[in-house]
């Protein structure tokens, strides 16, 4: 067996065909494997920071795409790593063959991945909520906080619907008022997105809510700069980093945020129905759990938002298992790969006629998300043309009277140069046939 290669397909297929029931041993073997040859491959290419090459090339067997497409649409929902899958089975197998331990063993470990998640994210344990998604996160704040009629919350025209509908209910409840901020729909600079908050601020305003990673235009707003300027005008700061998990090198000290939300089932490799609410401690007090059972009165910590009754402790294993993944590669790895791709993909977009960039090129602005519209050709029709003539799955965003109308690209660590290049190729074929 060559030393790099991952889950070596004949081994696999012989353990997949065992059977559904699968010794623990066996899965733990094929972990370990797994492990294994991350960390070999982590060494062996540490110094190289080269963006292309076979690093990236190797790591793409942890995927196992039908050969039908490549995923370049992680904003809505991306791939889980084979070790992440294998990790979920594992856990769900408990409930066939010990459901004992579904109740007894499981939901010990909870701790466990609250730490290792906090880490991940330079948080505290006690600042991090393990919920089911980045909408379920950000209704537990909006519903949590006690705001009175008149207070405002300040937010731009860009956010997903999980984001502001939370707030709308607010404000037809309790009277709130939501402000939209008057902001650029393509920024350039930190400076003037800081700028038009700075001035959009009024007595009444009590909260900055703001997507950190903008779905529609792949914008990555200044959270650092937003949350410093939230608190010295004495506001809070919401930002709903639902892509920002996997795909960028999250630090929450620096960010400064007093809410954060993210879904890892996008970037991170995780399964769907499981999401992280991140609460800074010095306001955890300031948010009331929504979903109670027994203790809810006595709990201090940001655990205090986890789901109540019974939940599915097998997303956590396989959670725990993506967070391994992630941190054998590198976040910061991760990170400059991501970017590297998709700064690479939008300067050769940019070279063709007709083309507009919707996402900013400065990588400090912008990550894997990358959004552009072609004049004279419908968004629709390139999406369609990558599928059929490409494989490749990428997606339509925004919408024609805001001017965001679109196509979006993720360029995930799984994707190369080669698919870039393909995409630039059928956008270059369709901007030359317009009428
Ligand atoms: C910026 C943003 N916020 C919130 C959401 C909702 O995420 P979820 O469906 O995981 O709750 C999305 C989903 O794509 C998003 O892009």
């Amino acid at each position: 067996m060559d030393s790099l290669s991952v889950f070596p397909r004949r081994r696999l297929m012989k353990l997949l065909l065992a059977g559904p029931v699968l010794t623990a041993a066996a899965w733990d073997r094929l972990k370990a494997e797994a492990e294994q040859s991350i960390t070999a491959l982590s060494q062996k290419y540490i110094e190289d920071e080269s963006p292309d090459g076979a690093y990236w090339e190797e790591l793409r067997n942890f995927y196992a795409f039908e050969n039908r497409f490549i995923m370049m649409n992680n904003g809505t929902c991306g791939p889980m790593p084979k070790p992440v899958f294998h990790a979920l089975m594992q856990a769900f197998q408990t409930q066939m063959s010990n459901p004992y331990d579904v109740y007894n063993y499981q939901p010990t470990f909870t701790e466990a991945v609250r730490r290792k998640l906090a880490a991940f994210l330079h948080a505290e344990p006690e600042e991090v909520a393990l919920v089911s998604n980045t909408t379920e996160g950000i209704n537990l704040i909006v519903n949590g906080l006690d705001m009175k009629e008149g207070d405002e919350v300040l937010v731009t025209s860009l956010e997903h619907p999980g984001h502001i509908n939370p707030w709308r209910l607010k404000e037809k409840r309790s009277g709130i008022k939501i402000r939209q901020v008057e902001m650029p729909l393509f920024p350039k600079t930190t400076d003037e997105i800081v700028g038009a908050f700075a001035a959009a601020i009024t007595p009444q305003t009590q909260m900055i809510s703001i997507s950190h990673t903008v779905f529609i235009t792949g914008l990555i707003m200044p959270v650092k700069e937003l949350s410093r300027l939230a608190h010295d005008r004495g506001l809070l700061l919401l930002a709903d980093s639902a892509h920002g998990i996997g795909m960028l090198d999250l630090d929450m000290k620096q960010a400064g945020a007093d809410f954060f939300m993210s879904s890892p089932y996008k970037w991170l490799g995780a399964p769907t129905g499981v999401g992280v609410l991140y609460v800074r401690k010095e306001v955890l007090e300031k948010v009331w759990p929504t979903i109670v059972s027994s203790g809810w009165d006595s709990k201090k910590t940001a655990a205090k938002l986890d789901p109540q009754g019974q939940r599915a402790d097998a997303l956590l294993f396989a959670l725990d298992e993506a967070l391994n993944f992630n941190n054998r590669i590198g976040r910061r790895r991760i990170e400059k790969r991501i970017k590297v791709l998709s700064g690479y993909l939008k300067r050769e977009l940019q070279k063709i006629p007709g083309v507009k960039l919707h996402t900013p090129l400065d990588a400090t602005l912008s990550a894997g998300l990358n959004a552009f519209s072609v004049e004279g050709v419908d968004a629709a029709r390139i999406v369609d043309y990558l599928r059929e003539k490409h494989n490749l799955v990428v997606r339509t965003t925004g919408n024609r009277e805001a001017g965001t109308y679109g196509v979006r690209v993720s360029t995930p660590i799984y994707t190369s140069f080669q698919e870039a290049d393909l995409i630039v190729a059928g956008v270059r074929h369709l901007a030359s046939r317009k009428t």
